[in-house]
């Protein structure tokens, strides 16, 4: 099934951005001078100062820096609105589809938008935000959202948007971490109906001493529910926009200056603060919006993502807005009120681009083609997915059922660090095969090497590297550059490493197989398994944990848990729900076990290193393939958790 190839449907092929032959020159020119193609790529951006540096990097150790564009001087909310003004001030830049599907859809200009952020930017300066400061945004998906991460861009401020469905315990290292000043946040958040206490959340987690820095709350009232108001800490965010004048001056911002902050789980630890910085990321993620979406002037572009992850950023906001798009921000789940509401709201804002991750896809495919056959889905031309490897099946159903095969589908492999897409297939110029991420796109240099860090030639499967930079990568770990070097740049010398494993075939194209350290990808979320280990412990009632990833039909992988227990405890079921509640608690919903198994002890080396090889495959139910467990200090741990798996 996999070997199938789509080819390039000939409607795309005659007058794409970028056609096969405009991808071909796009390659050597990138090879052969990327000064030049980076330089032009640059050009789509409004500079107050083009730049005349184009590539500064250096991956060696003794010397390393990452700088792009270092001498420009631009500003991202100009980019993303008022660069619009004159010539699209009237058109939509945001379709907001409300959780609540009787509700109406709100529209919003570029220069509604534009006045939205100018009240904002100026009641963050009056509040004494000042360039550089960090301000924490702990919102739903409503156009708020939008308006204060490119307030915070137009004032210089760094924005550290905290994903809705995290705890007050994730919120506070969060806001510890980058020391936020201000937080923006909402009365409630709406999902599927229900309800999320974020205003609650954020008077939890500023009980905290960590949180001392933080001064002000801005609160935008969205459900309408009562919640208690500090004064005069808490203010209503609608009341001082209002106050505001209409216009404010953007701050020129070197493009190496600090646009935001995203923390994201990695293998060990705790979460990490990506930093992205301005010129860089912003013309990579309007590049790769364009190129991989083959937008035009027309389209109502949908992302389904929440602006909490980066696709958020990168595809919801940033590259979106840079190019002057219509967006659909829907504040909603794909399942509610039931499995017809994508197509729904697809039919209903004459959706052409349509942007979703694979465990959307696989929970809707589950629920047959009738509520798909239900909508009529025509003004659909483009399907893309992100966030996981997308199974064959999934893949060809998206493309069969969902867009009734007019309808290329891009497959975009990248990460939280990369800034944008580095692998995906150009919808007028690749070829597709259903699963594969196929190529790098102009001036990524992908490689997969061995262990040891041999380059593999050839049809061959490794670990995945990137032996250049490029413009929107990420610059550190914020407050930690020597866990960014550590992390990212020691383990193949002169390389990024990704963390992810792929095949590439015969025609170069590449197999995302998923991530080869202790991180687990659930619905598209990364998730380290050492922080889940650190949230279980959190029970009195647990001696050790250690946490795997499995396959899971829906989820992609789920989160699996073995559990020893303190000396002279009883193992019972309300023990485990006592369990993922602390999991919920500490870290939210997301990283809850959707496994839990009781250990009497855990496979260890004799110098008491876990084997996490042989959980993984008691979590899959590989129980023939366990290997060799002769190096075990106990090998009959193995055959206890063996015997607990198939009770
Ligand atoms: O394992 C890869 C997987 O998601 C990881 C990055 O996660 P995050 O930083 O949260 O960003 C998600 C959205 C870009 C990668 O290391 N991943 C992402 N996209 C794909 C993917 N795996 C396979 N195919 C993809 N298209």
């Amino acid at each position: 099934m996999t070997d199938q190839r789509l080819p390039v449907p000939a409607g795309f092929a005659a007058d794409a951005r970028l056609n096969a032959d405009a991808l071909a020159a796009a390659n050597v020119l990138a090879d052969q001078d990327p000064e030049l193609f980076w330089t032009r790529v640059a050009t789509r951006l409004e500079w107050w100062r083009f730049p005349t540096q184009i590539k500064d990097v250096s991956y060696q150790l003794e010397d390393f820096h990452i700088r792009w564009y270092a001498d420009g001087v631009l500003n991202a909310s100009v980019n993303c609105l008022d660069r619009h003004l004159s010539t699209r001030g009237d058109k939509t830049a945001l379709i907001w589809e409300r959780d609540d599907p009787n509700l109406p859809a709100e529209h919003l200009s570029y220069r509604a938008l534009h006045e939205q952020v100018c009240r904002a930017a100026n009641a963050l300066r009056a509040l004494g935000v000042q360039k550089g400061d960090r301000v924490t945004i702990y919102l739903p998906m409503i156009p708020e959202a939008v308006v204060a991460m490119l307030a915070c861009a137009r004032i210089g401020a760094i924005h550290s948007v905290v994903f809705g469905g995290f705890s007050p315990e994730s919120l506070i290292g969060r806001i510890h971490d980058c020391q936020s000043k201000l937080i923006i946040t909402a009365d409630e958040g709406l999902r599927g109906g229900k309800k999320v206490p974020l205003k609650a959340n954020v008077d939890i987690a500023l009980k905290a001493r960590e949180c001392s820095t933080v001064e002000t709350v801005l609160v935008v009232r969205h459900t309408g529910s009562p919640v208690a108001m500090q004064v005069p800490r808490d203010r209503d965010w609608r009341e001082l926009l209002a106050m505001q004048a209409p216009v404010a001056a953007a701050e020129p911002m070197n493009a190496e200056d600090p646009l935001f902050i995203l923390y994201t789980s990695g293998s060990t630890g705790k979460p990490k603060g990506v930093l992205h910085t301005t010129g860089g990321y912003l013309t990579y993620a309007a590049f790769t919006h364009e190129a991989v979406f083959d937008l035009r002037e027309d389209d109502i572009y949908w992302c389904t993502a929440d602006v909490g992850w980066v696709t958020g950023h990168s595809y919801i906001v940033y590259g979106p807005l840079a190019n002057g798009a219509t967006s659909v921000l829907f504040e909603g789940v794909p399942t509610y009120p039931d499995a017809s509401r994508c197509w729904q709201v697809i039919d209903r804002h004459q959706v052409t681009i349509f942007y979703t991750a694979p465990t959307a896809i696989r929970a809707l495919m589950r629920e047959g083609e009738a509520p798909v056959k239900s909508c009529s889905r025509q003004s659909l031309r483009l399907l893309g997915s992100v966030g996981e490897p997308i199974n064959p099946e999934a893949w060809l159903w998206y493309h069969r059922v969902v867009g009734d095969e007019r309808c290329p589908v891009v497959d975009t492999w990248w990460q939280t660090e990369t800034g944008g897409i580095l692998i995906s297939p150009l919808p007028g110029a690749t070829e597709l095969k259903p699963g594969s991420a196929t190529r790098p796109l102009p001036g990524i240099r992908a490689a997969l090497v061995d262990s040891e860090g041999r380059e593999l030639e050839g049809a061959t499967s490794g670990n995945l590297i990137l032996k250049d930079s490029w413009p929107g990568q990420m610059r550190t770990v914020y407050g930690d550059h020597a866990r960014f070097i550590e992390t990212y740049f020691k383990t193949y010398p002169g390389s990024y490493f990704t963390g992810d494993g792929a095949r590439r075939d015969e025609d170069g194209y590449y197999w995302i197989t998923g991530r080869v350290d202790d991180v687990i990808n659930v619905s598209g979320h990364r998730i380290g398994t050492a922080e889940v280990e650190s949230a279980i412990i959190e029970h009195q009632a647990v001696a050790e944990s250690a946490v795997v990833g499995y396959p899971h039909d829906i989820k992609g992988q789920g989160i699996y848990a073995y559990v020893t227990l303190k000396a002279g405890l009883e193992a019972n079921d309300a023990l485990k729900q006592e369990i993922n509640a602390t999991v919920r608690r500490v870290i939210g919903a997301i990283a809850a076990p959707d496994v839990i198994q009781w250990a009497p002890g855990l496979p260890k080396t004799r110098s008491g290193k876990i084997m996490r090889r042989i959980l993984r495959k008691i979590a899959a139910d590989e129980l023939d393939a366990l290997g060799d467990v002769s190096t075990l200090a106990d090998p009959a741990v193995v055959q206890s958790l063996v015997d607990g798996r198939k009770r």
